[in-house]
């Protein structure tokens, strides 16, 4: 019994190192993990939003949204067509809906019952690695909210 509890705390303890390390390595590499909007041109805000959905999103979803990543095969569920959200909602992209989707934090799969990550914790884990202090939760929200609205303004322009 004891072994098995060390070894399940070491696989625990060894998956938060690795969020943790892959987090500041983006931090490092990635500007936009500690961007706000406020200071952006609607220029900036798409590039880091389409830098993003570069990053994060096209694995699963592919690099045109489609639902086509390289990794999509790998789901029980499909990565959805993210370019036909506004046609399923009767033609008005639905920004927040889909903001809220993509932070996942508020949503049922938070609790693991989905394959699509739960962005708003790994954003908020991304800008604390990069230095933003852990209790200053309105500094880090902000950055949060701020990624994932640029990802949503993207999303937006992908639409057919
Ligand atoms: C690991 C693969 C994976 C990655 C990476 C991923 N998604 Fe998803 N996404 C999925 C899957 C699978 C679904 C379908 C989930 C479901 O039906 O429960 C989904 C669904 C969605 C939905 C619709 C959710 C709903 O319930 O209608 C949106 C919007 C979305 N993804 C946006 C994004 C954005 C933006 C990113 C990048 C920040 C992203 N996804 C990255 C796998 C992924």
């Amino acid at each position: 019994m004891k072994t098995s509890f060390w070894c399940r705390t070491s696989i625990v303890a060894g998956f938060s190192a690795v969020l943790f390390w892959s987090a500041a390595g983006f931090a490092q590499s990635d500007g936009s993990t500690i961007t706000s909007n406020k200071t952006l041109t609607a220029e900036q805000r798409l590039e880091l939003g389409a830098r993003d959905f570069r990053t994060y999103c096209a694995p699963c979803h592919g690099p045109s949204g489609v639902g086509d990543g390289p990794v999509a095969t790998e789901f029980v569920k499909k990565p959805i067509d993210l370019t036909v959200l506004a046609k399923n909602a009767g033609g008005v992209f639905p920004v927040e809906k889909i903001q809220n989707l993509v932070d996942g934090r508020d949503m049922p799969r938070a609790h693991g019952n989905s394959e699509m990550p739960v962005w708003g914790v790994w954003f908020s884990a991304a800008a604390n690695a990069a230095g933003l202090l852990q209790d200053d939760i309105s500094t880090t929200e902000a950055v949060v909210q701020a990624r994932i609205e640029r990802l949503a303004e993207y999303l937006k322009t992908i639409q057919k």
